[in-house]
This record gives C-alpha cells, structure tokens and sequence, in this order.
C-alpha cells in the first residue's frame, strides 16, 4: 500500500494526462514569456531595419521611381518619420514631428504644404511655419539625387 498509484486503475490514466497538460501549460508560458523578452530586447535596442537608414552611414535611400513629380512619401530617417516631397526642380525631406504637440503632418498637394492633423498648423516645404501654433519649424534634411536613388542624409 505504500505505492497506491499502482493498485488504482484511474490513477495510471489522469497522471499522463495531467502531466501531459501540465507540459502545455509550461511550454505556453515560456513562449509567452520568451516573445515578451523578444519584444522587449527589440523596443530597446532596435535593429538597423526598425530604426531605418542605417546608423553608420546616417542616409537613407529610396527609388527615385517611387515617389512620382508633386507626390510625398514618408519614410524612416535616422529613426525618425521625414516626408519626402518630389517637386519638378527639387527634392525635399522635413521631418514629420510636428513641433507643437508631436503630431505627424502629412503632404497636402491641394495646397502644397504640409498640414498637421492635430491643431491645423501648416508648414512650407523648408519646414518654415506658414501659420498654426507650431512654436519652430519642421527640421530638414538633405536630399540628393544619384541616379534613380533619392538619398536623404
Ligand atoms: S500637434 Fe501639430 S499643430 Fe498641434
């Protein structure tokens, strides 16, 4: 009687299944567990892919096919959003941060500005406040164009 697992039918069938549920439940934890780190390690030390453009260098480069003349894209810059404008003579790229709350303007080729949605404030394509209650304007950089690369630096 001091093994009582064995003299009892039921117990030989609920303990595989109870170990066997029980090995669910473990592995489900440490894949929850393991996708939190993941997670975590990937927010804090963010790959060059997240962050866009490449540290190093400091530029990013798109085709120059992708952005039609009068047309905006926004891309990742240095870790931050920037729209790039194509207008016929130029190439711009503001940074997208608005300046008043932190919103991300937008291109509105209705009026050729940029436009944030939050509190209507409008900026020119050097990033110069047109009018709103942005306090400074948009940040720019420099734009290139080699070949069929725009190259933002
Ligand atoms: S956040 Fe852009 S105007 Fe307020």
């Amino acid at each position: 009687m001091a093994d009582g697992g064995e003299k009892n039918p039921e117990t030989k069938t609920v303990t595989p299944r109870r170990s066997f549920l029980n090995f669910l439940l473990g592995a489900t934890v440490i894949v929850a567990i393991g996708g939190i780190i993941n997670t975590l390690v990937r927010y804090l030390w963010p790959t060059e892919e997240i962050i866009g453009g490449g540290k190093a260098a400091g530029t990013t480069s798109l085709p120059l096919s992708e952005i039609p003349v009068g047309a905006a894209k926004t891309v990742r810059h240095k870790g931050k959003p920037y729209v790039v404008v194509r207008q016929a003579a130029k190439v711009y790229a503001v940074n997208a941060i608005c300046t008043h709350l932190g919103c991300i303007v937008y291109w509105d080729p209705s009026i050729k500005q940029l436009a944030c949605p939050c509190h209507t404030a409008f900026f020119d394509l050097n990033g110069n406040v047109i009018t709103g209650p942005a306090p400074s304007p948009l940040p720019t950089a420099d734009v290139k164009i080699a070949g069929d690369q725009i190259i933002i630096s």
